[in-house]
């Protein structure tokens, strides 16, 4: 089984690229920046991630990705994600990014634009790896704010698909961002959300109906409400689910009581995530491995996991058949 999930093509569709910031690059990159940081080892910083809930890691995430700076920061943290892709052969990667939490720094949007993107185009090239980019609002700042970073991507709005909203859930529901996703929208950029990650099956269903979410990030929560897994379903929307972070954040209090597979079984299109792989202990094939184990899932429903990943993702009809017909060739001859 762990071969098989290894050699599986497969896609991500939820992994904020701050979050993949690996303790030995935060090091490198705060030295040549000069910017302290405040722990001594790659130990203390490990000792450091062990969270209640979201706002916890959120205090520490915000806090490491304060040492970039740069357009080579930005591409070094990009490209080194995307070189672990390889290694799982994740073929397609659907990468979410804050700007504000660099802007609000005096980081200007193109630093960090140019720097994730140049690396995106070079993984492309070099690793044969496609991506595409998701700006990601801040919630828990105003929708006014929000604006402001609508208006600065727009230069550069042929290297953005998507828009997603993130942050913490609680106390900040979608209808926060109802015109700047209009907006959005208006703009061409899909709209996506965390909803249901801690917040409750309300938030998801102010996700589909206010601000129209194409695509729910987590949406635990929405198994709370018979009417709302109906909709998802009418609706034919995936979930991007992330079970490593759902226990690290306490989501979830244990792997075997994740709810992924009374969600395959509910005919919910799941997909699987490693949301902020740094942070929560591992990249995409450990949370294969993972919820594998714990849930006893087959190879066929492994298969099925990845064929959701290609699928709803959002890659044009060509790329997205070339991939899923990669997975059928694979699967006929592995299982
Ligand atoms: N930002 C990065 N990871 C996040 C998560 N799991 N939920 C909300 N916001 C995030
Ligand atoms: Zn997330």
């Amino acid at each position: 089984m762990k071969n098989f999930i290894t050699n599986l093509p497969k896609a991500e569709l939820h992994l904020h690229i701050e979050g993949t910031f690996e303790p030995d690059l935060m090091f490198k990159i705060a030295k040549r920046n000069n910017i302290t940081i405040p722990y001594n080892s790659i130990e203390e910083i490990k000792e450091a991630y062990n969270f209640n809930c979201l706002q916890d890691f959120l205090n520490i995430y915000y806090e490491g990705a304060g040492v970039l700076t740069t357009i080579q920061d930005f591409y070094d943290l990009t490209y080194s994600y995307l070189k672990s892709c390889a290694e799982q052969n994740v073929r397609h990667t659907e990468i979410m990014f804050d700007p504000q939490t660099h802007t609000d720094r005096g980081v200007l949007f193109e630093t960090v634009i140019t720097g994730i993107s140049k690396a995106c185009e070079d993984a492309k090239e070099n690793l044969g790896i496609s991506s595409l980019l998701i700006m990601s609002y801040l919630r828990h700042l105003s929708e006014k704010e929000a604006f402001k970073t609508l208006e600065q991507s727009l230069p550069f709005k042929n290297k953005i698909t998507a828009v997603g909203l993130d942050s913490s859930e609680k106390g900040n529901p979608p209808s926060k961002f109802k015109n700047v996703f209009e907006a959005s929208i208006k703009e061409g950029y899909i709209p996506v959300a965390h909803a249901g990650e801690e917040g409750n099956s309300d938030y998801v269903w102010e996700a589909l109906d206010i601000i129209k979410i194409k695509r729910i990030d987590h949406g635990n929560n929405a198994l709370q409400d018979q009417k709302l897994i109906d909709e998802i379903i009418a609706k034919d929307l995936a979930l991007t689910v992330c079970p490593l972070s759902n226990t690290a954040l306490k989501v979830v209090t244990d792997l075997k009581k994740h709810p992924l597979k009374q969600m395959l079984d509910l005919g919910l299109k799941v997909t699987i995530n490693s949301d902020d792989p740094a942070y929560f202990g591992g990249n995409i094939n450990k949370n294969y491995f993972e919820i594998q184990a714990a849930l006893n899932l087959t190879k066929h429903q492994i298969y099925q996991l990845a064929k959701n990943s290609f699928q709803y993702s959002f890659l044009n009809d060509d790329l997205k058949q070339q991939y899923l017909n990669e997975l059928e060739v694979y699967y006929l001859n592995n299982n």
